[in-house]
């Protein structure tokens, strides 16, 4: 046991008192972030006058030491401390011993671990964004490629009217896409630094807090110390928009396990994606798309853990926030993982594009398009769909299309049909004719992967760096 704080006590920590309230084990995660806060930190405390140059530099210098060593390998990171804002504080004294003493000064590890906490998940939200665009790229090739490729669109999951595999994959990248924009929203709007704000009430030091935020890559510091030090939204706002991401992803998935099925036969995921049964041979299992829907449950309950957490808390600090770290570290890493794994597996998925037409073909998507060549011919439209309504049922009975049929047996139905209604009932006519924009008709779609492209060109991430909040100015 090690900790910080031993001077007003007059007894030992109880052993499990001390394991209860230690959380080195998972907040030695952003060592790097709090060896970096803290080299801030030091600087501006140097150029304020508040340490020497010569101490700051000297603190700087081995805070370096500590960051790289830790990431060589060289220095472990001891869960004898109590966390990891004692463990780098303690390394620093060990070595430098009294200059070492006055990192501190100046600072909580409330306003600390507020600091830690938001970048290292301002880091993550990046991540999280580039993993999207990776995907939308993925989605975006296989639209480019299969702007023709007919197939069933589906409603209460009957087969109701055709689509492409373009059009259908497209819906996806629209989710995506608004994932991406809630992650420059959450970005942009967290971006400020808590660092200053001391336990809850400021400090009695002319910090510059600019300063510290400038060098930390802020828009400018936070503006009220005790939210600055209790402010957890952005970790919600990230965990529930990393919950729409599972969420879109279950869908896809379970789409893409119906796809796979022996019924569907959409697709074929690649070996590489897929799993055997240790008991039946003829097994090949889309567990990758199943794990994702499963691990959806996990970053749910993490945003609801959080949002319960915080839903009771007087200001400011208390320790009940050391609770927003371990589930979201593992919804951030659970929906990462997620967002990668389901890429490679898209990316190298095989499309069985005559079963997707055929399928089509055979599940009358294009029986609306018949009772409008009969209005079209001048039968009113609910004459028309009863029509269309005992054509269908005489296809079920003989197990054929609508375009399987011969003319006179169409005659037979009604006898407004000509030779014209084969094309005007193919797949592609029923398609080349869905034609506003958003449809699946190829120049609206043509039009829309045009538009994608532009925006897939166009990278937030520049624009967001450079833009200097308000407080910069
Ligand atoms: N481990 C703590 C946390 O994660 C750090 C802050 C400790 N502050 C305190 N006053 N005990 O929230």
């Amino acid at each position: 046991m090690a900790q910080l704080w031993g001077g007003r006590f007059t007894k030992e920590t109880d052993q499990l008192v001390y394991q209860f309230n230690a959380s080195i084990s998972f907040d030695k995660k952003f060592y790097q972030q709090d060896v970096e806060g803290s080299i801030a930190h030091v600087r501006m405390l140097g150029k304020q006058g508040i340490l020497t140059k010569e101490e700051s530099q000297e603190i700087v210098k081995a805070l370096k030491e500590i960051l790289q060593e830790v990431e060589e390998g060289k220095l472990e990171i001891s869960h004898e401390y109590e966390d990891i804002h004692s463990f780098v504080e303690a390394t620093l004294i060990d070595r430098l011993g009294d200059v070492g003493k006055k990192l501190h000064t100046g600072r909580s590890r409330n306003d600390q671990v507020a600091l830690d906490m938001r970048m290292y998940t301002r880091q993550e939200v990046l991540e999280t964004d580039e993993l999207l665009e990776e995907m939308l790229n993925v989605i975006l090739t296989i639209m480019e490629n299969n702007i023709d490729a007919y197939m069933p669109g589906f409603t209460h999951l009957q087969k109701a009217q055709p689509v492409t595999l373009a059009h259908h994959l497209g819906a996806y990248f629209e989710m995506f896409k608004r994932d991406r924009q809630r992650m420059e929203d959450i970005y942009r709007r967290m971006n400020y630094c808590p660092l200053g704000s001391g336990a809850l009430a400021g400090t009695t030091y002319d910090l510059d807090r600019y300063d510290t935020a400038e060098q930390l890559g802020f828009y400018g510091p936070t503006l009220n110390s005790m939210d600055g030090v209790s402010d957890r939204d952005y970790l919600l706002e990230f965990l529930s928009a990393l919950s729409t991401i599972m969420m879109h992803l279950s869908r896809f998935s379970e789409e893409v396990i119906l796809w796979n099925s022996n019924e569907y036969q959409f697709v074929e995921i690649d070996d590489a994606y897929s799993t055997g049964s240790s008991i039946m041979p003829q097994k090949k299992n889309p567990d990758i798309a199943e794990l994702v829907r499963g691990k959806t449950g996990r970053v749910y309950g993490a945003l609801f853990s959080l949002l319960t957490t915080m839903k009771g808390i007087p200001l400011a600090y208390n320790k009940d926030m050391q609770e927003d770290k371990e589930l979201t570290f593992d919804a951030i890493d659970t929906a990462k993982g997620c967002l990668a794994l389901f890429t490679g597996m898209l990316s190298t998925m095989k499309f069985q594009k005559e079963n997707m037409e055929s399928s089509a073909k055979h599940g009358f998507t294009n029986a609306t398009d018949a009772a409008d060549y009969l209005v079209n011919h001048g039968v009113p439209f609910r004459d028309a769909h009863g029509i269309v309504g005992r054509l269908v049922l005489y296809c079920i009975e003989k197990n054929l299309a609508i375009d399987d049929l011969s003319l006179e047996e169409l005659k037979e139905i009604s006898p407004v049909f000509e030779e014209d209604i084969f094309e005007a009932v193919s797949m592609e006519t029923c398609v080349e004719k869905r034609l506003t924009l958003g449809a699946p008709g190829p120049r609206a779609m043509k039009q829309v992967i045009a538009m994608e492209k532009k925006y897939l060109s166009e990278d937030w991430k520049t624009a967001v760096k450079d833009w200097e909040g308000e407080l910069l100015k």
